[in-house]
């Protein structure tokens, strides 16, 4: 089965445009490309992306007009935009706070 240009859409991620297969899921596009990374833990820092693969985990939390969806079942359609849900530094590492340490 050959792919028609019809199934390729624009999506944006963080800001980036890329061309993905309509209906093909947000996260294994991104994966396909090479972007593992999709946010952050919320308590350590450390890098969330793909994992379960069938909505059951949230590592793959993203950011779609503001409202978390997983990316694992987020199908692509043209024009979708969406961010990776970054964690807030903990306060003792926020440049922007006094350290209470
Ligand atoms: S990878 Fe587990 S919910 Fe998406």
């Amino acid at each position: 089965m050959s792919e028609s240009p019809a199934d390729s859409v624009s999506f944006t991620f963080d800001g980036v445009t890329y061309q993905g297969r309509a209906g093909m899921p947000a996260g294994i596009a991104l994966y396909a490309l090479g972007i593992k990374r999709l946010g952050d833990n919320e308590v350590d820092g450390a890098p969330r992306g793909l994992y379960c693969l069938i909505g059951q985990c949230f590592e793959c939390r993203v950011l779609v007009g503001g409202e978390v969806r997983r990316a694992c079942l987020l199908p692509l359609s043209e024009g979708l935009a969406f961010e990776s849900l970054r964690a807030e530094p903990p306060l003792r590492t926020n440049p922007g706070r006094p350290s209470h340490d």
